[in-house]
């Protein structure tokens, strides 16, 4: 089964693949496309169980130039990139060549961000492998890389020249990372739609069939991306849950990291908070986001300091003159507004997650 999807950004369309069965889409663009060069970027959990997986499917990569970068949050670094470039050059890789991605939202963003500045943008794909990069990294041509441990400060949009995805790359995926997607797809429904929150409540993850979560996912991705492709209103609201989230997720860098869906499902208590103390959602729903969202995952033993999550929050790069901004829902699968945050309170939402968290 093969579902197309698309999306422009620059007027450039960027189709999405999600091919449940086979590689012939992907086959086909590398057929038609004859780079001189295929650059594959990848880590050794997806060289060790996601590139078998192509390459019994179709040769072509086997020709393939492999970069490999570590399998960590930190490898989206200038440093990684400074090293990337090195061999970019030593390869003599040039415009008419092809970085493929085959990785996680690490890999996308990291790949999507050298691919957009190197020689000024050569031609990149993403072949996303976790579920979180397949219902998110991968698709709206965000890239990014961190600054001292604060989240995607140096970036840019950079349009894949496609998106390949492949749900079968799931199966070797830890149970860890597959449930951290639940944070992105929670921060899905509730902005967007309630039935899909009803059913994510209900049901457990099933890794054998998540094609039409996936394809659900993508499509409100593509909804917003549509309404506002460089970030200035709509699609800021793709980022409920992740001011907090990305605060927590460098907070916790360099301590025992978390993963960066983990970080988003506890944004969304916290901010969930926010949207009922300074919106409208009423106190029976936040009670449901918050039991729900909790449940989904083993946040056993996550402490945390908030003035020292606060610290980072400062860095967030939504902010502006007025401070910190946090995207708002007014109930359950609807969205609200972009809101100014002061101190007081987000260190009070902050002390709800703590209250939470220790239940
Ligand atoms: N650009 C965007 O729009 C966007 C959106 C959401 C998230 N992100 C970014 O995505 C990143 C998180 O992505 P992630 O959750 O995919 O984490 P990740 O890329 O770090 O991957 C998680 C782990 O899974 C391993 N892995 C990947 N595929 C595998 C497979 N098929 N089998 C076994 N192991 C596999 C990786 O090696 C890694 O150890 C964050 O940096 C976040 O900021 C970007």
């Amino acid at each position: 089964m093969i579902l197309e999807k698309s999306y422009k950004i620059n007027n450039e369309l960027v189709e999405v693949f999600i091919e449940s069965d086979d590689f012939n889409k992907l086959n086909a663009f590398l057929n038609s496309k004859n780079y001189h060069k295929i650059i594959l970027l990848a880590d050794e959990n997806t060289l060790k169980h996601c590139l078998p997986i192509i390459d019994q499917n179709y040769c072509m990569l086997h020709k393939a130039e492999i970069i490999e970068v570590d399998p960590q949050e930190s490898s989206k670094s200038l440093e990684y990139c400074v090293q990337i470039f090195n061999t970019l050059q030593e390869l003599q890789v040039n415009k008419d060549c092809l970085i493929v991605n085959l990785g996680g939202g690490v890999i996308c963003d990291l790949g999507g961000f050298i691919a957009s500045i190197y020689k000024r943008g050569i031609d990149c794909i993403h072949l996303p492998t976790t579920l979180l990069s397949m219902i998110d990294a991968s698709i709206g041509s965000k890239t990014a890389i961190n600054l001292n441990d604060q989240k995607n400060q140096i970036g840019s949009f950079y349009n894949a020249k496609a998106v390949f995805v492949h749900p079968i790359f799931l199966q070797s995926l830890s149970e860890r990372t597959l449930k951290s997607a639940f944070g992105e797809i929670l921060k899905y429904a509730l902005i967007h739609d309630i039935d899909l929150f009803d059913s994510i409540s209900k049901t457990p993850i099933n890794r054998t069939d998540l094609t039409e979560l996936i394809a659900t996912c993508i499509d409100i991705k593509i909804h917003f991306i549509e309404l506002d492709p460089f970030d200035q209103k709509e699609r800021r609201f793709l980022n409920f849950g992740h001011t907090i989230g990305h605060a927590l997720e460098a907070y916790f860098s360099s301590k025992t990291p978390i993963y960066h869906g983990e970080a988003v499902a506890l944004g969304i208590v916290s901010e969930a908070y926010l949207s009922n103390k300074l919106g409208k959602l009423n106190a029976e729903e936040l009670k449901l986001i918050t039991e729900t969202t909790l449940n989904k995952f083993n946040f056993k033993g996550v402490k945390f300091n908030a003035s020292g999550v606060y610290k980072h929050a400062l860095q967030d790069k939504k902010n502006d003159k007025t401070g910190i901004k946090c995207a708002l829902i007014k109930g359950i699968g609807i969205k609200d507004r972009l809101e100014t945050i002061n101190k007081e309170d987000l260190l009070e939402s902050l002390e709800y997650l703590k209250s939470m968290l220790d239940k």
